[in-house]
């Protein structure tokens, strides 16, 4: 049975024991999906009918509205006991060396044990995008079904009188969606979101807990900002790059992924590692220093496990809490880019988002906002569709003159294969995505989860026939009809067009990495 006809059988519910058994070992291990794209109509071109417009509009300020709440000042001794607090001050030099001496960026401090056991706080951004309407949006992980009844915010901010705090009760969203499943047991991330009364100093430090008023400012995280509230914004394209965890030394694969996302128009790209070879580490490093690459070291909250082996056999086992735990980078790197960065785009490394015709992401967009004109901003992502380069299928190639063009490059970096399925993967299945950091309000591995204005669309798939996400991996014959698929193959150069200069970036940056040994 094909896997669409599974999956239309298990949405169909079928009770038997046997059928649900097949469901879950087909399902287990797909990446999630969304259910179903919203099947509003195509847009239309032209400009919306005002009425539209306003109703819109007016719906979206009523839910802003509904959705705010007030805050009231915590009792001066409060400050008191803040202020009393040697401990309370960001720029503590030794606290953040304490545990490991490999990265300035370790994860570990960042979570915070806001509840026992039950809800673990990873940070807090202030959120401006919405005028009259700002917020400090916390990403959380919380341990399901433990945290019940409502969660309040204290925030701390400094003005010429000291340090204040105020409390506002808490907006819990998950990062994620039921319909996708996987057990309940597990951690969910969470996106909390404390609506901030108008007209404050900027707040400096966040606590969400069960309580209001929180009294430990020590015991809280700071309030990222974004480096740039200007209009400007510094990148068109920031990618994002949940935890690696590789064994062997990857180091110069990922100077070929930075350096062709770099041809293509990546400004800025933000790493998260669970483990890696030192050599990759350097090659983090050397990266870093030249504001290229921004990398954190990712831990996982609560009892999850944080040594090597257990980690790896937790995610082989349970691939949902694999799923689930991605999520926290991806929303951690789209909100620490609101503001200077126009797109991110969650990615893996052995994937590269290729225009067919033009040469770079930012003229791919340039494109697609002409085509679809003031509908262009009705989405908060743009989707591209995946095709699958199996590494298996390109010794079949045999076209000495790209052999000679491409040289050693091409022992290496596999991102020049020119042998792919024919068959491009249906519309949200496996697609990466451009996402708005204007229009987004959550993000998943494929494209905006949630939107910050409910009548936004998630996504817009665009043309297979402009630009294709080349997946660079081996066949996954439990996921995938590797024979059918590998039997309907097309050569497809597109990728070509960057080996000279690619070749060219790799030779300097590899060198100067040499020399640096
Ligand atoms: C932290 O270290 C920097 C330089 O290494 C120094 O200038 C600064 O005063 C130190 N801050 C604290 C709080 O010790
Ligand atoms: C921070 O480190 C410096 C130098 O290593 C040491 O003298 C100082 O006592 C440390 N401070 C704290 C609070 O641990
Ligand atoms: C980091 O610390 C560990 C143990 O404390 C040590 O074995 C290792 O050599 C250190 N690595 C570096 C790069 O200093
Ligand atoms: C406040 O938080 C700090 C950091 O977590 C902790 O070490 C300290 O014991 C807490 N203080 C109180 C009074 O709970
Ligand atoms: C790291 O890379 C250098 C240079 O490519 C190489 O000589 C060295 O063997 C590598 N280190 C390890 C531990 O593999
Ligand atoms: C590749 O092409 C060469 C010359 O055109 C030919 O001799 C060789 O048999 C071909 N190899 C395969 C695997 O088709
Ligand atoms: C290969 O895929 C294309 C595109 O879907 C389709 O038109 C064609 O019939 C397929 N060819 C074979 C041999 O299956």
């Amino acid at each position: 049975m094909s896997i669409g006809g599974m999956r239309r059988l298990c949405r169909l519910g079928l009770a038997a024991v046997l059928a649900t058994a097949l469901c879950v070992l087909t399902l287990v291990d797909m990446p999630p999906q969304l259910p179903q794209l919203p099947t509003d109509s195509p847009p239309t071109s032209g400009s919306e009918p005002p009425a539209t417009r306003s109703i819109v509009a007016y719906s979206w300020a009523r839910r802003l509205a509904l959705d705010y709440r007030p805050s009231r000042e915590c009792t001066i001794e409060n400050n008191n006991n803040n202020d009393n607090d040697e401990n309370d001050n960001d720029n503590n030099n030794n606290s953040s060396t304490a545990s490991t001496n490999t990265t300035s960026n370790d994860a570990k401090e960042m979570w915070l044990e806001a509840i026992p056991g039950r809800l673990f706080l990873y940070a807090g951004h202030l959120d401006i995008r919405v005028v009259g309407y700002p917020s400090v949006r916390v990403i959380g992980v919380k341990r399901e079904s433990t945290v019940s009844g409502a969660l309040f915010c204290t925030i701390w901010h400094e003005d010429h009188e000291g340090m204040h705090s105020f409390s506002m009760e808490a907006l819990v969203s998950d990062i994620w969606l039921d319909e996708w499943g996987g057990t309940s047991t597990g951690y969910t991330g969470i996106l909390i979101t404390c609506p901030l009364p108008e007209s404050r100093t900027y707040p400096t430090r966040v606590f969400v807990g069960n309580t209001a008023c929180y009294r430990n400012s020590s015991h809280s995280l700071i309030i990222k900002r974004g480096n740039n509230m200007k209009r400007k914004k510094t990148h068109q394209f920031t990618l994002c790059v949940k935890g690696l965890d590789f064994d062997e030394d990857i180091s110069d694969k990922l100077v070929g992924f930075f350096e062709l996302s770099r041809i293509l128009g990546a400004g800025m790209i933000y790493v998260y590692v669970f483990s890696v070879h030192e050599n990759v580490t350097r090659v983090l490093r050397f990266y870093e220093r030249s504001n290229v690459v921004r990398w954190f070291r990712l831990s996982l909250p609560g009892d999850l496990p944080n040594n090597v082996i257990g980690r790896r056999r937790l995610f082989s086992k349970d691939i949902w809490i694999k799923r689930r735990m991605e999520l926290i980078p991806y929303n951690h790197c789209f909100y620490d880019n609101i503001y200077n960065s126009e797109f991110i785009v969650p990615i893996d490394i052995d994937e590269m988002i290729i225009p067919v015709s033009v040469k770079t992401w930012s003229e791919l967009l340039t494109n697609e906002r002409k085509k679809l004109g003031s509908n262009f901003n009705d989405y908060a992502s743009y989707a591209v569709r995946n095709v699958y380069f199996f590494p298996e299928l390109q010794s079949k190639i045999n076209d000495s003159s790209l052999n000679n063009r491409i040289g050693n490059v091409m022992d290496k970096f596999n991102y020049f294969d020119t042998l792919r399925t024919t068959n491009v993967s249906p519309e949200g299945d496996s697609v990466k995505s451009f996402v708005s950091t204007k229009r987004t309000l959550t993000v998943h591995n494929h494209y905006a989860l949630t939107t910050l204005n409910p009548s936004t669309r998630r996504a817009y798939h665009l043309d297979s026939r402009d630009v294709l996400k080349h997946h660079h991996r081996q066949c996954d014959k439990d996921r995938l009809n590797c024979h059918d698929m590998m039997s309907n193959i097309t050569v497809d150069k597109s990728a070509l067009k960057y080996v000279n200069e690619f070749k060219a970036r790799v030779k300097r940056v590899l060198t100067k990495l040499n020399a640096l040994m």
